[in-house]
């Protein structure tokens, strides 16, 4: 696992903007998988910013979204379809046909799980998958105890992410307990992996995904099982690793 250390959100941000524009620039019909919540808006603000400078071109690439709540149509602001449009997709030359994210309103939950899993294998799979990590070190939507080796599926959501997430959902209005969201395995299968991680409240994550032990409890932990896979950190976010991993990492 590759770690690599900013000195602030603004910068990792910037630095997994990098990474996404020149995997872009390097293969134009590049297939990404692509996180939503607040750790990637900084990355989001800054390829809006290079693409209306005339830097990064995506009318060639496919998209697959991690995750998207069960019960939320892509026309809710707190969907993570609406997220993705609002903040990356609209503001550049991305293909509707070609970004994809779970259907919140698929009926049969199982099967737009299977439909999701197998258009990202009619693809060829995912080229560069960006992830952001839960409090709880979840993946995508996956809670502690997912299997390292599961699939798309319907998952329920853990108190503790409902929490965190309340703050997505207006007073008043109902926030979905379920999800649909790529599976560990899945997600393991991409060819490469980029997790963004900024301040304080994720560090204890980062240190129990990065040492290890490798296990269900810990999904983040599963980033050890990939060979191509980068941690992102501000200085927060890193506070957790040892004095002795970061002196190995030069920081
Ligand atoms: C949600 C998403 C995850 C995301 C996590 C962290 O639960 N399903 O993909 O990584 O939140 O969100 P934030 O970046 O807002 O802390």
């Amino acid at each position: 696992m590759n770690i690599i250390i900013k000195n602030s959100a603004e910068e990792a941000s910037a630095a997994v903007a990098e990474i996404l524009l020149r995997q872009v620039e390097t293969k134009p019909d590049s297939v990404l998988g692509l996180p939503t919540g607040a750790t990637p808006l900084g990355v989001y603000a800054r390829l809006r910013q290079e693409f209306s400078k005339g830097r990064g071109r995506y009318k060639d690439v496919t998209t697959f979204n991690l995750d998207e709540y069960l019960g939320l149509s892509s026309e809710h602001p707190s969907s993570y379809a609406f997220y993705m449009r609002e903040t990356l997709f609209r503001h550049a030359d991305f293909k509707s046909e070609r970004t994809h994210i779970p259907d919140g309103l698929a009926t049969d939950a199982e099967a737009e799980a299977e439909r999701y899993e197998s258009l990202i294998s009619t693809h060829g799979g995912i080229d560069l998958m960006v992830l952001g990590l839960g409090r709880n070190a979840h993946i995508g939507f996956n809670e502690p105890g997912s299997p390292h080796t599961s699939r798309t599926r319907r998952v329920a959501l853990a108190s503790s992410t409902l929490d965190a997430n309340a703050r997505y959902f207006q007073p008043g209005s109902s926030q979905p307990t379920h999800a649909i969201t790529m599976g560990i395995g899945t997600i393991l299968e991409s060819r490469a992996i980029v997790v963004l991680a900024t301040g304080r409240e994720k560090a204890d994550a980062i240190a129990a995904s990065v040492n290890g032990p490798v296990t269900d409890a810990v999904p983040g932990s599963a980033l050890n099982r990939h060979a191509d896979a980068t941690i992102v950190l501000d200085r927060q976010a890193a506070q957790a690793l040892g004095a002795v991993q970061l002196l190995e990492l030069g920081v």
